[in-house]
């Protein structure tokens, strides 16, 4: 049997309380609180880390540092491959390798999200994307159990989920569902929150919030991703990219399925042309380059691959990143787009993510750039 140190859970998450508080994501307040007292362990009572030469090995509450891992600020992930059985293979096989399919969400990206979503005692929330629960733990903490719906796709995550809560005294709304469709049963809601990336905002999220209401949600994009915060008014949710940069686990039909195949085909496959480059491939592909949003709006629609740096397109564009030199095929020249977008991203003045606004209609989605009438769509 595991014995948790009840004290030594509570000083940890003293201390990712102050983590956060300091780097200035999580102000002292309701939400603060409920990170105090929501112990994350009871949601994450098994995690997967990974494995130093790839795939993922098991850690469970017996684990040395399974407070600790549980405690960070940092994902943990609970579900490889949609599949409950991978855990226990992982803790007899060592190391088990797959696509996480499930976990609770970094604690600065859920502090950062529920302050976008500016919940307050009386607003109703729907969540999609459960997971652990943890996240409705602490919604339901703040706005009391009858005001928090959840919804996931998968029923296992769900029981799982369901059974944290109760173990902590909460008792959510908690359905099993394709969060796509929201949960037009309860609706409408004050604050709709994607847990899961989408790579369009699913007409039903704004369609399910009250006039006025606020939906915030990341957007799975391997390229320029964001965390957007939207208001929903006559018909349309317009609203802004967030300064904060937040990725997540896509919804599951917005995976791109077809990626795999692609990356590992440009590993090899004979360029139609190789060339100096003096884009270096992060300035394109690291989040925290200020113009890998843009790049985003430049090659919608690629997927990204490492060592080596790979970008692939579903028409079959691709581009092999060498250091100093790309290799590139198929009809378009994804890397002389990126190129050209950096030249236009410093013609514009090096625009980041947060100066970019986001619109939602039925008909259109699309990005457009502060003070210009640039638009992108999504
Ligand atoms: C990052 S986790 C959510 C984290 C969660 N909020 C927590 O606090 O632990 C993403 C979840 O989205 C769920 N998901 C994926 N596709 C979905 C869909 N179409 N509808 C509802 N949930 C979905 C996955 O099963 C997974 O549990």
């Amino acid at each position: 049997m595991v014995v948790y140190h009840a004290d030594r859970a509570a000083h940890l998450r003293e201390d990712l309380v102050a983590t956060l508080v300091q780097a200035g994501v999580l102000a002292e307040g309701p939400w603060a609180e409920a990170f105090r007292q929501v112990p994350r362990h009871v949601f994450v009572p098994r995690l997967f880390v990974p494995a130093p030469r790839g795939g993922w090995v098991a850690v469970g509450a017996d684990h040395p540092d399974f407070l600790s891992l549980v405690y960070r600020d940092d994902v943990c992930v609970t579900q490889l491959n949609g599949s409950e059985a991978a855990w226990e293979q992982a803790a007899a096989d060592g190391v088990v390798h797959g696509v996480p399919t499930s976990s609770s969400s970094m604690p600065t990206i859920m502090a950062v999200m529920l302050a976008a979503l500016d919940a307050r005692p009386g607003d109703t929330v729907l969540e999609i994307g459960t997971g652990t629960g943890y996240n409705a733990a602490l919604l339901a903490h703040v706005l009391g159990d009858g005001a928090v719906t959840s919804v996931d796709v998968d029923p296992d995550v769900h029981a799982r989920a369901v059974r944290a809560l109760a173990e902590v005294g909460r008792h959510p709304r908690c359905v099993v569902g394709d969060g796509e469709r929201g949960v037009p049963e309860h609706a409408p809601y004050r604050r709709v929150l994607g847990t899961c990336a989408v790579s369009r905002l699913p007409p039903a999220w704004p369609a399910q919030a009250e006039p006025g209401g606020v939906v915030v949600t990341t957007l799975n994009r391997p390229l320029g991703a964001g965390l957007l915060r939207l208001v929903v008014r006559d018909g349309a949710a317009t609203g802004r990219v967030l300064r904060e940069d937040g990725r997540f686990m896509p919804l599951r039909a917005h995976r791109q399925a077809w990626a795999d195949e692609a990356l590992h085909r440009a590993r090899r496959a004979p360029a139609a042309i190789t060339r100096p480059t003096p884009l270096p491939a992060r300035t394109a592909l690291d989040p925290l380059s200020g113009f890998e949003f843009f790049a985003g709006l430049a090659l919608p629609g690629v997927a990204v691959g490492l060592d080596p740096v790979r970008l692939v397109h579903p028409d079959g564009s691709w581009v092999r990143h060498r250091g100093a030199v790309v290799d590139e095929g198929g009809p378009r020249r994804l890397w002389a787009l990126a190129e050209d977008a950096h030249r236009r991203w410093r013609s514009l003045g090096r625009p980041r993510r947060h100066r970019f606004a986001f619109t939602a209609t039925a008909a259109r989605q699309w990005f457009a750039l502060d003070g210009s009438e640039l638009t992108w769509d999504l």
